[in-house]
């Protein structure tokens, strides 16, 4: 693809960061849609494509699908679910219990990622009431919520967290425990 591909793309998944402070300045619905098209195309266990998206933009209703305040100061929440028949038809329970969150898990890093690409903020929202959600978008009981994403231009940028060092958690051949041990234990030092 060209070195310049894979720099964009590096930078691109390096810098996105979980945006919880946005401007009033809308998202044009056009990018939006651009968004959930990345999401559209991840891939999917089997190609069973369980994921669907909701899209809101309803003042009222973003700002009681989380208790989270920042959620509702977006411009747009997408709400990414599943639909665990369309999982579970060929899968049984590992499409339940395994596949529906790989397939909405990628699909939501896609997302992530374009938003990233367009400047649009987003931040993945796994902390939420299922019931309240479901009853709020009148969900089927067939239809399970993965994921709150509100999205907006983001107000500022946060630095970046604080990741365990990469050659603590990669493994050669087979698990070597004492590379995490070492690590926490540098922690308590
Ligand atoms: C599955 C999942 C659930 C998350 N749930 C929440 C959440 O409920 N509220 C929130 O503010 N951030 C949530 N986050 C965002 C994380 O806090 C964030 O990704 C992490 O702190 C790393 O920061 P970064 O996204 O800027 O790299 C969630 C992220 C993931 C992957």
């Amino acid at each position: 693809m060209g070195k310049e591909i894979t720099d964009q793309i590096y930078k691109t998944i390096k810098e996105r960061r979980s945006i919880r402070s946005f401007t009033t300045q809308k998202v044009p619905d056009e990018i939006v849609q651009k968004i959930i098209e990345a999401g559209w195309l991840a891939p999917s266990a089997g190609n069973r494509q369980p994921v669907e998206y909701i899209i809101i933009k309803d003042e009222a209703v973003k700002q009681k699908i989380s208790v989270q305040k920042f959620v509702g100061t977006s411009s747009v929440v997408v709400v990414v679910a599943v639909n665990k028949d369309r999982a579970t038809e060929r899968y049984g329970e590992r499409g339940e219990k395994m596949y529906v969150y790989h397939d909405s898990g990628a699909a939501i890093q896609n997302m992530l990622l374009m938003a990233k690409t367009l400047d649009i903020g987003t931040c993945w929202i796994g902390a939420f009431n299922d019931e309240r959600v479901s009853k709020l978008l009148k969900l089927p009981d067939n239809i399970i919520p993965m994921a709150i994403i509100p999205m907006g231009y983001p107000e500022s940028e946060p630095s970046p967290p604080r990741k365990i060092p990469l050659e603590k958690i990669v493994h050669s051949e087979q698990y070597e425990p004492q590379k995490i041990k070492e690590y926490l234990m540098s922690l308590v030092d």
